[in-house]
C-alpha cells in the first residue's frame, strides 16, 4: 500500500494504486485502478486531483488503457476519454500530448511498455520538482520567520502532497521550513465547496506543522490585521504571461493581499505553464456540477447555480512563481519557455 505521509500514487503490478481523496481526511481509503476508466473515473469525482497529480494519474491511466491493444485507434481513444475528465489543470493535458507523441513514434508492440515507463518518469519528475521548489520558496519563509520571529503563512485549497505525487507545490517551502526548525504558523481556508481546506489541514497535521483552520471568508480581516506574512497558492494553469488560474477564491486572496502589502506567491511546477495561453482569458475554466453547492439539501432545489471550480488571478498581483528552477516574476516566465 502506499505510504499515506508521503505519495498519493503508486503502480502495484499491472494495476494502479491512489489514495481516495473524497474519504479523507475521515478514512484512509485506496482505490486499485486496472482500467482507464478506472483513472478517468478518479480525476473527474476528485478521488485524485491536484494539478501535477492529475497529470501522473492520467499518465498512468494511458498505461491502463493500453493494457491489451495499443494501436493507433486505442491509443487515440484513451487520451480524448483522459482529456475530457476536467478543462483547467493543464498538467492533464500536458502529460497526455507528452505520451501521446512519444508513443505514436513506436510500434504498437513497444506501446505498453513504455506508457508505463513514461508514466513512471512524469511522477518521479514532479517529486523532483516539488523538492526543489520547497528549496526556492524556503528563504522567503525564512525572511518572513526573520522579520517577525514567526512566519505567518496563508495559502487556498490543497496544493500540498495530496495535490501531488509527493512533496506538494504550495506547501512543499513550508515542508521545507519545518524540516529547517523555522517557527511558522498557517492558515487554512475551508475552501468550498469541496473543502480541499480539509485536506491541507489534515496533511499539515500529519507532519506536525502548526496550523489554524479558517472560514473562506476570513481571509480579507486577518490579512488587514496584519496576521499574515506570506501568501502561497498554487496553480492549475499558468499562462504565458503569467495570469494563474487557481482553485475559486484565490483570486480575492490576491486581492486582500495587495490591498494590505502582503506578498503572493504562487507555487507551481514548469508542467503548470501552459505557454501557448497568452493569458487568463483564455483559460477554460472549469465549471462543476450543481450538487457541489448542495441546494437540495438547503430547500433550494431548483435554484439556478453557476458552481465556478477555479478562478484567475492577473499576473500584476502576484510577487513571484515559485518553480523548481527559482522564483521568478510572472512577467518573465518567457524566460523558463526559453530555457
Ligand atoms: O479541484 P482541485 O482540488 O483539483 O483543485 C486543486 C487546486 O486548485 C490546487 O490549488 C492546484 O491544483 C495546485 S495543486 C498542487
Amino acid at each position: 500500500m502506499l505510504n499515506s505521509g508521503f505519495a498519493t500514487i503508486a503502480e502495484d503490478g499491472d494495476a494502479v494504486v491512489i489514495l481516495d481523496q473524497t474519504r479523507l481526511p475521515a478514512e484512509i481509503a485506496y482505490v486499485r485502478m486496472t482500467h482507464v476508466d478506472h483513472a478517468a473515473h478518479a480525476i473527474r469525482v476528485l478521488q485524485a486531483r491536484g494539478a501535477p497529480l492529475i497529470g501522473a494519474t492520467a499518465a498512468y491511466g494511458v498505461a491502463l488503457g493500453l493494457q491489451s491493444e495499443a494501436d493507433d485507434a486505442t491509443l487515440a481513444a484513451v487520451c480524448r476519454q483522459l482529456a475530457a475528465t476536467r478543462p483547467t489543470a493543464v498538467n492533464l493535458q500536458w502529460a497526455l500530448a507528452r505520451l501521446q507523441t512519444l508513443l505514436a513514434a513506436l510500434a504498437p508492440a513497444e506501446r505498453r511498455a513504455a506508457a508505463w515507463a513514461e508514466a513512471r518518469k512524469i511522477a518521479a519528475e514532479d517529486i523532483a520538482a516539488n523538492a526543489a521548489i520547497g528549496q526556492h520558496g524556503l528563504s522567503l519563509i525564512e525572511h518572513a520567520a526573520a522579520r517577525t520571529g514567526i512566519a505567518q503563512v496563508m495559502t487556498h485549497c490543497n496544493a500540498g502532497w495530496l495535490a501531488t505525487v509527493a512533496n506538494g507545490t504550495a506547501l512543499a517551502p513550508v515542508y521545507a521550513a519545518h524540516a529547517a526548525g523555522i517557527r511558522q504558523h498557517v492558515w487554512v481556508s475551508e475552501t468550498r465547496p469541496r473543502n480541499q481546506g480539509h485536506l491541507t489541514a489534515w496533511e499539515l497535521g500529519q507532519a506536525g506543522v502548526a496550523r489554524s483552520f479558517v472560514a473562506d471568508n476570513a481571509a480579507g480581516l486577518l490579512l488587514m490585521r496584519g496576521e499574515v506574512d506570506i501568501v502561497i497558492v498554487g496553480a492549475d494553469r499558468i499562462a504565458a504571461n503569467g495570469d494563474v488560474a487557481n482553485k475559486v477564491g484565490t483570486y480575492l486572496k490576491a486581492l486582500a493581499a495587495r490591498a494590505h502589502n502582503v506578498p503572493f506567491y504562487v507555487a507551481a511546477p514548469v508542467s503548470t505553464i501552459d505557454f501557448d495561453c497568452p493569458d487568463g482569458a483564455a483559460i477554460p475554466i472549469e465549471e462543476r456540477d450543481a450538487e457541489e453547492l448542495g441546494i437540495h439539501t438547503i430547500g433550494l432545489a431548483g435554484c439556478p447555480v453557476k458552481n465556478l471550480a477555479f478562478d484567475v488571478t492577473p499576473a500584476n498581483l502576484i510577487a513571484g512563481i515559485i518553480t523548481q528552477h527559482g522564483v521568478f516574476p510572472p512577467q518573465q516566465l518567457a524566460r523558463l519557455h526559453r530555457a
